[in-house]
């Protein structure tokens, strides 16, 4: 079965064709970032005039890059949840119209199902498993006990890493987005020239959440904290030493959970799955076999929405062609999220 995926629910218009939920056919993604850049962060407004101006073309290129028409296809697609509402409701209204006049079923995907999936696109990987949710907008630690079935054990109580990652870019003039800038200038810096502090949450309810807004702090106020008299300030060892923590902050609650559940496979996904020194670090420990989505597939991608829709499709689920897009994705707070 062939399924059309359609993403824009952030800033890039995607389109992709796979095949049984596994094979992907084709992968297009129209990044907006240069468009946005100049503003240090997403512009909604903005970015939803470029997805309507960009969605056409895109499927277009997507199904022309398969060598297939719109008749091969077996059924759209589209992400209705969470992200910008105006930029969900483009690819959203696109895939339902797309669907009800081709007279094929249509499923709205959660997206970070989609991102939760991606490295299923490219390995054979056994459920359950535990999930490392890492986005500019989710920091999720989940038991994930099949394709839509996501227990959240812990999450961000403030900032998402990728925010954090973003915030700290934008004010060191370093750029848009944060994530794939810091994570090169890291690489030339010291991650020891300085120590910034790691949370402090507790008690049960705190088991497996993360905070970033005290590390984001720290790097921008406190940098007097540098010990080494050496010490120099630069971009390069700022990244480093605030990489190192951000880093750190996910993992120790990330290895409670391995320790807690049992469960010693781990499978990452979101943009901050692409982060060098995250897949560096979970490399070191060989009691965990953590499974990365290929990097193309671990920022916003139509790929990974057709691949959950393939799901939905085997089961027989597909959704009503009144179904709307929301902003936010309550169920994902704690407990299960297994609706759309
Ligand atoms: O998954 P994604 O494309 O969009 C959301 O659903 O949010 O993630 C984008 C986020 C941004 O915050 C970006 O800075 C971060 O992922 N990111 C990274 C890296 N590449 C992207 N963060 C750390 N290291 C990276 N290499
Ligand atoms: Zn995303």
């Amino acid at each position: 079965m062939k399924v059309l995926g359609i993403e824009s629910s952030c800033d890039e218009t995607a389109a992709a064709v796979v095949e049984d939920g596994r094979t992907i056919i084709s992968n297009v993604i129209a990044t907006q970032i240069p468009f946005h850049q100049i503003y240090s962060g997403v512009v909604p407004e903005l970015a939803s005039r470029k997805h309507a101006e960009w969605i056409l073309p895109v499927v277009r290129n997507a199904l022309d890059e398969a060598h297939l028409t719109l008749n091969d296809i077996d059924a759209i697609a589209a992400t209705n949840r969470p992200g910008l509402m105006g930029s969900l409701l483009v690819g959203l209204t696109f895939g339902k119209t797309l669907a009800w006049t081709l007279n094929k079923p249509f499923i709205a995907v959660n997206h970070m199902l989609g991102h939760m999936y991606a490295a299923h696109l490219a390995n054979d990987i056994e459920y359950p498993y535990l999930g490392l949710l890492v986005s500019g907008g989710h920091s999720i630690i989940c038991r994930v006990n099949d394709f839509d079935d996501i227990e959240v054990l812990g999450t961000t109580i403030d900032d998402a890493a990728g925010e954090a990652f973003d915030k700290v870019a934008k004010f060191y003039n370093l750029g848009y987005p944060g994530g794939v800038i810091i994570d090169n200038l890291a690489k030339k810096g010291n991650p020891a020239a300085a120590h910034f502090p790691m949370p402090t949450l507790k008690g049960d309810d705190h088991r497996y959440d993360v905070s970033y807004s005290g590390l984001k702090t720290a790097v921008i106020n406190q940098l007097d904290q540098f010990w080494n008299p050496d010490y120099e300030k630069t971009n390069e060892n700022i990244a480093a030493a605030f990489q190192e923590t951000a880093v750190r902050i996910l993992l120790s609650r990330l290895f409670r959970a391995v320790e807690d559940t049992g469960l010693t496979t781990v499978v990452a996904g979101g943009g901050v799955a692409a982060n060098s020194r995250l897949r560096s670090m979970l490399a070191e420990h060989s009691e965990i076999k953590c499974i990365f989505p290929p990097l193309k597939l671990c920022t916003d991608n139509g790929a990974m929405i057709a691949g959950v829709g393939y799901h939905y499709l085997k089961r027989g689920e597909t959704s009503p062609i009144t179904t709307t897009a929301s902003a936010r994705i309550p169920a994902f707070r704690r407990g299960l999220a297994r609706k759309r």
